[in-house]
């Protein structure tokens, strides 16, 4: 299936999610729609709900009630295993705490999305190291790094590594989870209109959840999670 065609990459309908021992669910969606190619924002304060949010997108976190459709594709409907194959093959995804190999290199650390997923490495036109060394140098990161392990990076490379990790193989979807929480303001927005940009490039879906409202601009569509949630106020 070519899940380009979807011109409507996200869509929930009447979800609801509850966290095992958890007397009452941290989720209660009607309706959540993200067009193909659209930059939304997620804003919420820290334990609104937003990384339980990213997790139902990806299929890790499954909702008790409710679609999640990602491409066309009702997660609900398939196998763990067929999830993660999902994921692999359609999602970039970087993570708070950035989650790289710490002893592979860079560019090794670039590429492994595209070794669990034949499909991102099919989408990978020129040879795969030298689409790696592309995208991290369009995301402003010296050419000297590329080969040193990723522990020797300061953090604000790593975020940058991070980056072109979700972004190799051109994955449909893109899912931030506050990948700048670490760094200060005038970083994050560079960081940022370098992700937006690259993005762009290939045509992907982005979705970034923060706590910081001052990023809101820089996105086509802001949402505060706790307008479209309603758990709250079932208690
Ligand atoms: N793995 C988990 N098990 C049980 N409860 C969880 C788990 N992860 C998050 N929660 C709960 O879900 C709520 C929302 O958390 P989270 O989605 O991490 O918020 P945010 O990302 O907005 O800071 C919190 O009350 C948190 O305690
Ligand atoms: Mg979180």
């Amino acid at each position: 299936m070519d899940n380009t065609a979807f011109q409507q990459v996200i869509h929930l309908q009447n979800v609801q999610f509850t966290w095992a021992n958890n007397p009452s669910p941290t989720l209660v969606i009607d309706q959540l729609q993200v067009q193909r190619g659209e930059h939304l924002f997620i804003k919420g304060p820290s334990g609104c709900g937003k990384s339980t949010l990213l997790g139902l997108l990806t299929g890790i976190n499954q909702a008790q009630n409710g679609s999640v459709t990602i491409l066309g594709e009702d997660l609900s409907q398939l196998s763990s295993r067929q999830r993660d194959r999902f994921r692999a093959d359609n999602i970039g995804y970087i993570f708070q705490q950035f989650n790289l190999l710490p002893y592979l290199s860079v560019i090794d650390n670039v590429t492994l999305p595209c070794r669990f997923s034949k499909q991102r490495l099919t989408r990978v036109a020129a040879p795969l190291e030298q689409r790696a060394e592309e995208l991290l140098t369009k995301l402003h990161l010296s050419p000297a790094l590329l080969h040193k392990p990723v522990v020797e990076l300061s953090i604000g490379q790593q975020q940058r590594v991070a980056a072109a990790r979700a972004l190799i193989g051109n994955p449909p979807l893109i899912i931030a989870d506050e990948p700048t929480s670490s760094l200060d303001h005038d970083n994050r927005t560079a960081f940022i209109e370098l992700l937006l940009e690259q993005a762009n490039q290939v045509d992907a879906t982005l979705v970034f959840v923060s706590h910081d409202p001052t990023l809101e601009p820089l996105f086509d569509r802001n949402i505060d999670l706790r307008q479209v949630n309603q758990a709250g106020e079932l208690a």
